[in-house]
């Protein structure tokens, strides 16, 4: 039987740590998986979630099933972060939400959620968009189609083109955006673009569909929730996927959230019960450890002073790191303006070049980044930063 298939390439992300693994140059640099590192090339295991364990060895007595939407503690702190302590959809229990194996664990939950309610549906996405929303997406059964998002050429958001297609998007249509840290772009909308888009989602009744995979790594963990919480205000309904990974660390523990918003508590507790049925038809019920470790920083007001400043350090050496990179640019006295990197956030820029020069960076200086030329900011350090900007110079000059 399996013979038939056909082998597939290494996935366009994964399959570049692979790669760098094998590559002996001293010298190389892994600029590719969205993971935090310091400057040393770790990542670390934060304090916060460091002490949850210690509580968590304590207190956990069973490794027994805990219930299908994961631990309530978690979901309602998960909630909280994501539509803030005001939300009014919080106050009138107008959310349904589970805990979900990771971010991708809860898109793919989402996904089969639209399909149950129309098997038609088509999602939006943007253009570009990060490589492993089609698969998760796109394999579920729904049709995806794309809306103009980034101009590598200005290296800035087309947001007109945008606005120009989201408006004859047709009302049920699911229109995916990511809450903050545009990824693979790095290139956010402003409070003005957000506000343009819920208020066109409120006119012509498309569904926002809202990732949140790196709350925190941009302005604040508030601030980065700001279309998501205008979003809820704006519309009736709308659907959010949160990961752990990134803000709290928690890659291999894959912890994130799936949350549906409806137009009444009646309804929200319909979803709730399709939503528990999805996950009980793909994996039954959600790993525990992660979700209890976020459950434990998050409803103690010390463990979550420590994690948010450490999600502040974080996002603060990257912010560091972008403008490192734009002065070494500079002093490797390149052509190309690189300043905009200083204004893309999270984790990820897009470094606006070709395909072909991301290939010659691997081949001839073992520089490691999607071929989209989007290079994950925090493999970046004082110490490779020197040869990294040499590389790009080369690379430049060479094509
Ligand atoms: C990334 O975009 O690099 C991360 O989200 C890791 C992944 O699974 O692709």
């Amino acid at each position: 039987m399996f013979e038939s298939l056909p082998a597939l390439a290494p996935d366009p992300i994964l399959g570049l740590s692979a790669a760098y693994k094998q590559d002996n140059n001293p010298h190389k640099i892994d600029l590719g998986v969205g993971v935090y590192k310091d400057e040393n090339g770790n990542t670390p295991i934060l304090r916060a979630v460091s002490q949850a364990q210690s509580v968590l060895q304590e207190r956990e007595t069973s490794k027994v099933y805990i219930t299908p939407q994961g631990h309530q503690g978690y979901i309602d702190s998960m909630l909280t972060l994501l539509f803030g302590k005001q939300s009014a959809a919080l106050s009138d229990k107008r959310l349904a939400a589970v805990q979900a194996p990771g971010g991708c664990g809860a898109l793919r939950i989402l996904a089969e959620l639209l399909m149950r309610c129309n098997e038609n549906t088509v999602v939006w996405v943007s253009d570009p968009t990060w490589a492993n929303h089609i698969p998760l997406l796109g394999d579920a059964g729904l049709t995806l189609k794309t809306y103009p998002y980034f101009d590598k050429a200005s290296a800035s958001i087309k947001f007109d083109e945008m606005m120009d297609c989201l408006k004859d998007v047709k009302k049920g249509d699911v229109v995916l955006l990511h809450g903050c840290c545009h990824n693979p772009t790095g290139a956010d909308l402003s409070r003005e673009q957000w506000q343009a888009v819920a208020k066109l989602a409120a006119t012509n009744g498309f569904l926002p569909f809202v990732d949140v995979a790196y709350q925190g790594f941009g302005d604040s963990l508030e601030e980065d929730a700001y279309g998501l919480r205008l979003l809820a205000q704006s519309v009736d309904e709308m659907i959010v996927a949160a990961s752990c990974s990134k803000n709290f660390g928690l890659y291999r523990e894959r912890v994130g959230l799936a949350a549906i918003m409806t137009k009444d508590a009646k309804t929200a507790s319909i979803a709730q019960s399709q939503i528990q049925s999805v996950a009980r038809g793909i994996y039954s019920m959600p790993p525990s450890y992660g979700g209890a470790l976020v459950d434990i920083i998050l409803a103690d007001s010390s463990l979550t002073q420590t994690w948010q400043d450490e999600v502040a350090q974080m996002r603060e050496r990257m912010i560091t790191l972008r403008q490192l990179l734009v002065d070494n640019l500079n002093k490797q006295g390149v052509d190309k303006d690189f300043s905009f990197v200083n204004q893309q956030k999270g984790m990820f820029s897009f470094l606006c070049i070709t395909p072909e020069q991301v290939q010659h960076l691997r081949k001839e200086h073992s520089v490691y980044f999607v071929d989209s030329s989007r290079v994950n900011i925090a493999g970046i350090s004082q110490s490779n930063v020197e040869v990294l900007a040499k590389a790009i110079a080369d690379t430049l000059k060479a094509s």
